[in-house]
């Protein structure tokens, strides 16, 4: 009674877990018309309608079995796209996916369907169909990335892609856990249940978790041959202990074959291998052994060091009978065709048992697109048309990009161009924009986007924007006109406000910004501090590399002069701020200035060598000119200015540093200047071939030029500098 209470509370656990599983499940019978429950299996299948909306619902000519999901099946468009089915998960639970294919008869097709099989963005398989009623079931076990998985169609070799069921199946926390599960999916690859009773393969309900165990009568190609001879089958119809680790289902271990004569071996082919696998082997004793009888064996072939030295026996390693044993090979190389035996050792008196194996291989899970670009190309759909949204499904990039989008070839892929021109977006640029690194180009033209501009300081790739006919507001950035790459913008036709960065306008990018009425380039006024700014740093610039040089030259000089006996007189001329006859001989001959070089002359001196002005040899428009007789008896002719260009001090300079440089026939030779009290007076030599007069009036043989011509043409020649 105990015992038979204890079975109930077992049996009554187990069923709960069994009904709590199914609820879970996702069973969608793709291109069927309605929602059903399987009455052979109480499952509840739903249609793909509202799931699915591209391709066609067909009906299978001939479908083996009496299976209700394949009566029909979804055929989807052949072109280059890629056709997405997005099923909810949560995320790092454990999941059984699969999807199954089976073609039916062929119609009027030319050939069998061949096409890419995706799950995210890991190829998952190529689905080849070569018999027509077969079930090609492709089995995934994962632990979900994220909060759902994409299972994708694509990539079309021959016939139309298509697709007959596709079913999610949630694991217990703990089956299938792997050291590599961050990295890695485990595609199946085989699970066979051995000394099956019939050929079909054993599912849910007999498998609570609804997997897949095929029979080893199922015969079909390069599938589970070359039983060694002595292979019995045996059966029992007492309960298993399963309840650790995997969970296969009591009725799989219910069954076993033998190898009377010691040796259990078969053989059989493992799509996508060689490959590194995980690989399970199921064993419980269920012969009830006399107490002479022993079973123990080896793992024969294929040899690994590790666990072919390992003896199996089964009652001892799962302490006691109809109990599970089950090792496993956590990382195993396997080839193509597997070939394995189990060998009994020399002291058991039994052939060595199988119950049932199971091999998945390792897929390297396939990096999805960046998921900050992808965050802005979901804002992005958020903000277009219903209808514009629905072909937009799996990953951006993998395995064929968005009709939208382009992608780099990196790993992880990112966006590198976003082509939504005249999509009807409404709303704003998503702001997450500012962290799309690899974007080259943004088309966002002809929409009706609003708002200001997103950041996109740190898109330095960006070359080509196109932003035209938008409702978007808010300045340009300063940063836009130092984008690095950045090759074209246009924004006509929206209403941006400010100054234009003056970067943008220098003829490097091609900026078109017509129609923004509150868009202005920068003003004259910014614009000319910026040049004074600039140039004024430039000046000093200048100067102070003047004042180097002249602090070298006058070092050398200094040097050079105190070699030579002349060095007093020298000396105390060059730094004599008084004007004096030597000062003025010195600069007209001295071999160590520059000839020509006008000397400041104080007023009280002019006033006195034109004996305050009182001689007027000549007037003009620059001012008049007066005779003047120096202390040393050099004869001058002194013009006072009246020229408004000369006001200022700056301009005066120029002129005089320009008149005292400029050598031509015609010009009289500027020797001094005065500059005090707003009086700027300029003094030159007085022409001694000819009197005055003779020049102002003309000579029998010689064209008249008078003085005022000659102060003029040097007048004129300043004048130059002073134009702004
Ligand atoms: C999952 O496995 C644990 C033991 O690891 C067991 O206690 C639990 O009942 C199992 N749950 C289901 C739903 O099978
Ligand atoms: C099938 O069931 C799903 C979810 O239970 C529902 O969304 C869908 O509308 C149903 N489809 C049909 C054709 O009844
Ligand atoms: C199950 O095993 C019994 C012997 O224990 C045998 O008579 C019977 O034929 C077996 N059934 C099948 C389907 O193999
Ligand atoms: C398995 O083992 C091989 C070599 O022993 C190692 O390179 C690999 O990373 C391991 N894991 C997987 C999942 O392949
Ligand atoms: C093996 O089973 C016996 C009872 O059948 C139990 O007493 C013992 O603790 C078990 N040993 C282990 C290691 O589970
Ligand atoms: C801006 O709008 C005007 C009229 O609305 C249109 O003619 C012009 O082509 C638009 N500019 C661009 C660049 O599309």
């Amino acid at each position: 009674m105990v015992l038979y209470s204890h079975f109930l509370v077992i049996y009554l656990l187990f069923l709960s877990s069994v009904v709590s599983q199914v609820t879970e499940f996702i069973s969608i019978d793709c291109g069927s018309t309605s929602n059903y429950t399987d009455p052979s299996t109480g499952l509840a299948w739903i249609s793909d309608i509202g799931i699915m909306n591209n391709g066609k619902s067909v009906k299978v000519e001939n479908p083996s079995g009496n299976w209700m999901q394949y009566r029909t099946r979804r055929d989807l468009p052949i072109d280059n796209k890629k056709y997405c089915y997005n099923l909810i998960t949560k995320e790092r639970r454990r999941y059984l996916v699969r999807a199954t294919f089976q073609y039916g008869s062929l119609g009027s097709e030319a050939s069998y369907p061949k096409f890419q099989l995706y799950l995210d963005a890991t190829l998952w398989s190529t689905v080849t169909v070569l018999d027509a009623s077969r079930v090609y079931a492709k089995e995934m076990i994962i632990r979900a990335p994220s909060d759902s998985i994409d299972v994708c169609i694509c990539c079309a070799v021959t016939g139309s892609p298509f697709i007959s069921t596709l079913e999610l199946r949630p694991l217990n926390l703990s089956m299938y856990a792997t050291d590599f599960e961050d990295n890695f999916f485990l595609k199946v690859a085989a699970r066979v249940n051995f000394g099956a009773l019939t050929k079909d393969a054993l599912r849910y309900p007999d498998d609570p978790y609804d997997r897949i165990w095929d029979s080893d009568l199922d015969r079909r190609p390069n599938f589970v041959v070359g039983a060694a001879s002595g292979t019995v089958r045996i059966n029992t119809t007492k309960n298993i202990e399963t309840r650790t680790r995997e969970y296969p289902p009591v009725k799989v271990m219910q069954t076993a074959v033998v190898g009377t004569e010691g040796v259990l071996s078969y053989r059989l082919n493992l799509e996508d291998f060689p490959a590194n696998a995980r690989a399970f082997a199921y064993f419980a004793e269920i012969q009830d052994l006399g107490p002479s009888e022993t079973r123990k064996f080896k793992l024969e072939q294929p040899y690994f060091a590790d666990y072919s030295n390992a003896v199996v026996n089964i009652a001892e390693n799962a302490n006691g009978s109809y109990t599970l044993y089950e090792p496993s090979y956590m990382n195993v190389t396997l080839n193509f065709v597997l070939s394995f035996s189990f060998v009994k050792t020399r002291d058991s008196t039994l052939g060595p048992l199988l119950n049932a194996i199971e091999i998945s291989k390792y897929q390297k899970i396939a990096a999805k697109t960046e998921w900050q670009d992808v965050m802005v190309l979901e804002a992005l759909r958020s903000i277009s048309d219903e209808s514009e949204r629905t072909n937009d499904r799996g990953d951006p990039c993998v395995p064929v990009p968005w009709e939208w989008v382009t992608c780099s070839t990196t790993t992880p892929p990112r966006i590198t161009k976003i082509a939504l021109s005249g999509k009807n977006l409404k709303g704003e640029i998503p702001p997450e924009l500012k962290n799309m690194e690899a974007l080259t180009e943004l088309w966002l033209d002809g929409n009706f986007l609003t708002g200001p501009l997103p950041d996109m300081s740190r898109l330095i790739d960006l070359r080509i924007v196109h932003l035209e006919n938008n409702e978007l507001t808010g300045s340009l950035p300063s940063y836009m006109g130092s984008l690095p790459n950045l090759q074209e913008l246009h924004i006509e036709n929206n209403s941006f406000v400010g100054e234009i960065p003056p970067a943008l306008l220098t003829g490097k990018v091609i900026f078109k910004y017509d129609n923004n009425p509150k868009l202005h380039k920068e003003s004259r006024r910014r614009m000319r501090f910026k040049l004074i700014l600039g140039t004024s740093i430039g000046v000093l610039a200048i100067l102070l590399v003047l004042f180097l040089c002249s602090l070298i030259v006058l070092r050398k000089l200094r040097r050079k002069i105190s070699n030579q006996k002349s060095y007093e007189k020298a000396d105390s001329l060059r730094t004599s701020t008084k004007p004096s006859n030597t000062a003025y001989s010195i600069a007209r001959g001295g071999h160590f200035m520059d000839e020509g070089v006008a000397y400041f002359i104080p007023l009280p001196e002019l006033e006195e060598a034109t004996n305050n002005f009182c001689k007027k040899i000549g007037k003009g428009s620059f001012g008049s000119v007066y005779y003047g007789k120096m202390k040393d008896g050099k004869e001058v002719a002194v013009k006072i200015m009246a020229d408004s260009c000369s006001h200022r001090t700056q301009q005066f300079v120029t002129e005089v540093a320009l008149l005292s440089r400029i050598h031509h026939r015609n010009l009289v030779p500027l020797i001094g200047y005065c500059e005090e009290e707003h009086q700027r007076i300029l003094v030159y030599e007085y022409m001694h071939n000819g009197t005055l007069r003779d020049r102002l009036h003309g000579s029998v043989n010689q064209k008249p030029l008078d003085w005022l011509t000659r102060l003029q043409i040097a007048h004129d020649a300043a004048k130059d500098f002073c134009r702004p």
